[in-house]
């Protein structure tokens, strides 16, 4: 492949969510292969030390790119980490051969543009229990367990804890500067969050007992819902996401990859289906909270990734964050003569 394929497959790959919006990726690509490196300039020290949650953006951005090539006619392989001296070097993507597209390869690449973080209350409308099934299997392919929080009691205790997390984060000055290096007020930002992205300070306007993060600290009263003591009675008003817990067996680089690959699948299989999700990761933020979260549910292995689902707002969407241009992110390495 040119540098000009690789430069639209590193376009499809960047269009990956990532926490804050911090793109922490580095992409080289020489004519039969794809490597993608973490770009430590840009970690969140404060809230992602051991940079779990950047590698499982990165993992996002590797099933992004395998998805792009498919679509484009090449079949891939992916090796994790392979070099074991170089931690940073998280993923070779390599072109084995032609590839026929199919109608889902279409479908989930096609979806890759519309997707989108979509933070505004949901319609009260459910995600459909097959659709539900199907992300659990996609997750699966790649060792990463999905549960979705049904039980009452689970959900009180995940609420709580998202709340926990959130009273940690707010009351931490260093978590504080480092949430406000990544907001951006600038539409035309190529990173960060946008400030009309998310939420107003406002939580009495939001029939929800899930709690978003708060980007703009400090504006918000204390959570005005609280958990509905009986789910199968909710307050007509009052957003019924679905919300699927994923996890992991191992926690380490590789668990983090895979987890991220599977959210890219689940993401773009429910973006195909006229499903929005926004994360909730801030009961995982936090060894604490996360290990609470961990024992609550009983979980056997590692909690990695929160996401809560629906049937987005016909209202328009909120602002679209920005990406860093390709230029910025990939080398190209042409083939010796
Ligand atoms: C690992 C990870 C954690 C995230 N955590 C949160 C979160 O706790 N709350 C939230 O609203 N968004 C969260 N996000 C979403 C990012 O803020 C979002 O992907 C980014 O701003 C880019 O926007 P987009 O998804 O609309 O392209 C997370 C994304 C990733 C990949």
């Amino acid at each position: 492949m040119d540098e000009q394929h690789w430069g639209q497959v590193v376009a499809a790959a960047t269009r990956a969510p990532s926490i804050h919006n911090t793109q922490p990726w580095r992409f080289t690509a020489s004519a039969e292969r794809l490597d993608v490196h973490f770009d430590r300039e840009r970690a969140l020290p404060v809230l992602d030390p051991s940079g779990r949650q950047q590698v499982i953006s990165c993992g996002l951005a590797v099933e992004f790119a395998v998805l792009a090539l498919a679509a484009r006619g090449s079949a891939a392989e992916v090796h994790l980490l392979p070099d074991a001296g170089e931690p940073d070097h998280l993923a070779a993507v390599r072109i084995t051969g032609a590839h026929d597209p199919t109608e889902e390869d279409r479908e989930l690449a096609e979806a890759i543009d519309r997707r989108h973080t979509v933070r505004a209350p949901f319609q009260p409308r459910a995600v459909p229990g097959d659709l539900v099934d199907r992300l659990q299997v996609d997750a699966r392919a790649f060792g990463t367990w999905c549960k979705t929080i049904t039980r009452s009691e689970e959900e009180i205790a995940t609420v709580f804890l998202i709340s926990r997390a959130e009273e940690i984060e707010q009351g931490d000055p260093a978590y504080v500067a480092e949430l406000q290096r990544w907001m951006r007020t600038d539409p035309s930002a190529v990173d960060g969050v946008p400030v009309d992205a998310v939420p107003s300070g406002d939580t009495h306007a939001r029939p929800s007992n899930w709690l978003i993060r708060d980007f703009v600290v400090g504006q918000r009263e204390p959570h005005a819902f609280l958990p509905a003591g009986d789910a199968d009675a909710p307050p007509p008003d009052v957003e019924r996401p679905t919300v699927l817990l994923m996890g992991t067996d191992g926690d380490d680089r590789y668990a983090w990859l895979q987890a991220g690959r599977a959210l890219a699948r689940v993401l773009l299989r429910a973006t195909a289906a006229g499903v929005a999700a926004s994360p909730l990761t801030q009961a995982l933020d936090w060894p604490a909270t996360r290990a609470r979260l961990q024992a609550r549910l009983s979980l056997v292995g590692h909690p990695q990734f929160l996401l809560r689902m629906g049937y987005p707002p016909d209202a328009p969407a909120a602002a679209v964050s920005g990406r860093r241009p390709v230029e910025e992110v990939l080398s190209f390495v042409p083939a010796a003569d």
